[in-house]
């Protein structure tokens, strides 16, 4: 070990590094290796050091029967850079059994091909040149594109890639000058390992700038290929494919009109929309339409608000079902090449063929090897509708005999006489997911097809298709699809929650549909802010619902006004203020935050405080109102001191009678509480007819987990996750919110709906208005605050994350 840390200190290595590299069982020894075949055990200049130890950590099982000659090309030089060794570990790795061939080694691993700074320096200054606008206005947020666009110049393969970066560094801060607020335009949080529970809230929540996009040019995402990049069955195909696009990235985000989408989905959204904005590309909405039993208008609708709500425009609207005639050709053709046969089996003959229950052999069907003139003919039967459902299907020739089912002969069209949202009774033959989804991607010249890890066995029989009908092939790149905890997402689980009553529909705020969170208030900024932030790798992963409303909290903190809110109000009479005594008291909608305005409160003889501010008892650790006790009214310039307390015959405290310290030296209250005061003429206090409080609706992060769960996911049920409060009151400062929110809807000519009217009540949580408030523009217009059939309030989050505390 000792010897061992001193030769590898010898090769430029500190000491730190060599006694962690000793203790690497699996690199100590190769590097060890390394060193010997190299013939520096007597050491080395530290760059050559640094090499061989890039080599030794890098090299594979395949490469290492070529240590000897790695080793030497970094001797001599051959090998001088990160980029290099990597290129000369692939060339010797796919060798298998043949020689090293110098030449071709030499071409593969650019030796002797030296770049300047010059020349870096001037592919730089073009690339930056040819895209000056964009850089202009989108400024540092360019800097990983163009970083990883010029790391695909051919001019600059054998480039080094830290002078690369360094140069790219250097011509954006000549053009834009340093970094300064344009460049802030997220506020993230730094990647935490482990979720910390709520301690460390200062630390966790400072601002971290991180362009959104950048996802989109690390880990994975950033090794996907370019345009262009995918090889075809036949060279035009791309050639074609390129001349529409003009070499643009095209994505889609293709969910079936059959539900809403949910949580889960703005990943796929964020992906999909995102990858193409951050490359200059485009992407539809593609309307997934081929079962006609499922579809239906209000799915179409709510999909598409959503995307919007999200904050992304649909290059274009499209439907699977504008294909049908084209799919519909593509049978025929598989047909006549022998790729497609109409077959008469039942599910049941189906699933015995792909093995059954016993996963046993697996055999063709009688109908497989009919002449293709038969299948022509019954294929044109099942179209004219000569076939009831499910007597005849169309499938795909593939292999029984590959281990993967999605190559056992997948039915491409099936038979439906319910008449299609769109098409009406045009056909009763549908193309299935299995045959329309690749070839519509194909179609619309899409580049990238983004999709989640359940269709990493589709990925396959997917490209197998496009090639059989030889079209454009896509590429389909799976993702890990987003989870979260507390909560069920099947489309069937959240309908058996609203049939048994547990909540009140697909969208109550308790769920996690995206029309649900949207309704609880839920800012889109920040689910697109959680959504980057996890990052888009391939494993799946189950998110703590904590996590989630964390960024909507953070979000909030930082754009909502502040209202003071009252759930039990208790009446405060301030026995030496005259009858008609009034201060306008100018409050600020946020503190220390003028952007976003102040607004006035009427302060006067009759106040109320919370019920809860208040205690008969006094004791020295508390600090709010008591008998013979003072306290401060928030924004009150003199604190008030609690004189006698009014009970009714039950003994209930019903008032307060206090006094108002505006004689005398002040003293500096201990605290100060929230206040609302009774002024009829400035309509003051706003009555809240409910306000109501959400919890999660499920006790446990998983309730489907049966060894959890024992009784089963509907028996985890949250019975109080809805509190329901009457009788609440507000200070006026809500009028003003209101009215700032309309201001801009009118600025941008669309009233949203009224859940988009976000602020805090103190102390009790952010919140917006429920829609069952029933908002009335016209009324609004004469006299707001007539403007609401009710006032209905929902709690989107509560201040902490531990809303039991606050209580
Ligand atoms: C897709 O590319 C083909 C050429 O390969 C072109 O004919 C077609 O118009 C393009 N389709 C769309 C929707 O861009
Ligand atoms: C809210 O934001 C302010 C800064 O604007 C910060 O000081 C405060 O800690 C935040 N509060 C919470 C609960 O995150
Ligand atoms: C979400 O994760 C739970 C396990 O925590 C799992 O039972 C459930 O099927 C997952 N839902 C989806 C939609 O993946
Ligand atoms: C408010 O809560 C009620 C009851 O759960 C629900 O029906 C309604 O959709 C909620 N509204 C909003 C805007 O969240």
């Amino acid at each position: 070990m000792e010897g061992m840390i001193d030769l590898f200190q010898k090769i430029g290595l500190t000491e730190q590094r060599a006694k962690d590299t000793a203790k690497n069982k699996k690199l100590a020894p190769t590097l060890e290796r390394t060193i010997t075949e190299a013939g520096v055990q007597d050491g080395c200049d530290k760059n050559i050091g640094a090499l061989l130890y890039t080599l030794a950590s890098t090299l594979n099982k395949e490469a290492t029967p070529h240590l000897p000659y790695l080793a030497q090309a970094v001797i001599s030089g051959k090998l001088a850079s990160t980029e290099q060794i990597a290129a000369a570990i692939e060339y010797v790795s796919n060798l298998r059994d043949s020689q090293i061939n110098e030449q071709e080694f030499n071409q593969h691993c650019g030796v002797g091909v030296v770049i300047t700074p010059e020349q870096v320096q001037h592919e730089v200054s073009q690339q930056i040149e040819q895209n000056k606008e964009k850089i202009l206005s989108d400024r540092y947020r360019c800097l990983g594109i163009t970083l990883s666009t010029i790391k695909q110049n051919p001019e600059l393969k054998w480039a080094n890639g830290a002078v690369v970066k360094d140069e790219v560094e250097k011509q954006f801060l000549a053009l834009l000058g340093p970094k300064d607020e344009r460049d802030q335009v997220v506020k993230g949080k730094k990647k935490e390992k482990k979720e910390k529970p709520s301690a460390d809230k200062k630390a966790s929540s400072a601002p971290v700038k991180k362009d959104p996009n950048s996802i989109f040019f690390e880990g994975e995402l950033s090794r996907l290929h370019k345009p262009g990049g995918n090889k075809q069955i036949k060279d035009e195909l791309m050639i074609e494919h390129l001349k529409a696009t003009g070499g643009k990235v095209v994505t889609r985000f293709p969910p079936e009109p059959n539900g809403f989408l949910h949580i889960g989905h703005a990943k796929a959204i964020n992906i999909n929309f995102g990858y193409a904005e951050a490359h200059n590309g485009i992407c539809y909405l593609r309307y997934d339409d081929t079962n006609p039993e499922a579809e239906e208008e209000q799915y179409f609708i709510s999909i598409l608000e959503t995307v919007k709500w999200l904050g992304f425009t649909p290059y274009k609207i499209t439907y699977s079902s504008d294909y049908f005639q084209r799919l519909y050709e593509l049978a025929v053709f598989m047909i006549q090449k022998d790729l497609a046969y109409v077959c008469y089996c039942t599910g049941e003959e189906i699933y015995a063929q792909r093995g059954g229950a016993e996963k046993g052999p697996r055999y063709e069907c009688s109908h497989r090897n009919r002449p293709i003139e038969e299948s022509l003919a019954e294929f044109e039967k099942m179209k004219q509708g000569q076939y009831k459902e499910g007597e005849a299907i169309l499938r795909m020739k593939m292999n029984m005999q590959d281990g993967n089912p999605q190559f056992w002969d997948l039915v491409a069209y099936r038979i439906l006489y319910t008449p299609h949202h769109r098409t009406g009774s045009e056909w009763c033959i549908y193309p299935t997911y299995d045959f329309t989804h690749c070839l519509v991607d194909s179609f619309e010249n899409i580049t990238h097809s983004l999709c989640t890890t359940e269709f990493t066995q589709s990925r396959p029989s997917y490209f197998w298709l496009c090639d059989a009908v030889e079209v454009y092939k896509p590429v389909q790149w799976e993702y890990g699809r987003l989870n979260v905890t507390n909560t069920v997402l099947s489309k069937r689980k959240v309908l058996e929650l609203v049939e048994l009553g547990h909540v009140h529909d697909w969208d109550d705020p308790r769920l996690f549909t995206l029309a649900a969170i949207r309704r609880r208030g839920v800012p889109p900024e920040a689910i697109n802010i959680f959504v980057r932030e996890l990052g888009v790798t391939t494993s799946k992963s189950t998110i703590d619902v904590a996590r989630l409303d964390n960024h909507i909290r953070d979000h909030l903190n930082e754009t909502v006004p502040r209202v003071m809110a009252l759930l039990e109000p208790l009446k405060v009479t301030l026995t030496n203020l005259p009858g008609d005594y009034l201060e306008e008291i100018t409050v600020p909608n946020k503190p220390r935050d003028p952007k976003l305005g102040e607004h006035i409160v009427p302060f006067t003889k009759t106040v109320y405080i919370d019920r809860s501010d208040f205690r008969e008892q006094d004791s020295s650790d508390y600090f709010r109102l008591a008998p013979g006790k003072s306290v401060g009214l928030l924004h009150v310039k003199f604190p008030i001191t609690c004189q006698d307390v009014v009970k009714d015959a039950a003994g209930n405290i019903v008032e307060l009678i206090c006094h108002y310290d505006n004689e005398g030296e002040f003293k500096k209250p201990k605290t100060y509480i929230q206040w609302v005061a009774d002024s009829p003429a400035h309509n003051s206090p706003v009555k809240i007819d409910e306000i109501r409080l959400y919890e999660k609706l499920f006790f446990h992060a998983n309730p489907q987990d049966k060894t959890a769960v024992p009784g089963g996911w509907l028996s985890d049920i949250n019975p109080d996750s809805i509190q329901i409060h009457r009788g609440a009151i507000l200070e006026v400062g809500i009028w003003d919110v209101i009215k700032r929110w309309y201001e801009q809807a009118v600025a941008k000519q669309h009233v949203d709906r009224i859940e988009d009217i976000r602020f805090q009540l103190i102390r009790i949580g952010y919140f917006c208005f429920d829609k069952d408030s029933q908002f009335n523009e016209e009324e609004f217009k004469k006299d707001p605050s007539k403007a609401f059939k009710s006032l209905i309030l929902n709690r989107t989050v509560t201040l902490k994350e531990d809303s039991k505390k606050e209580n």
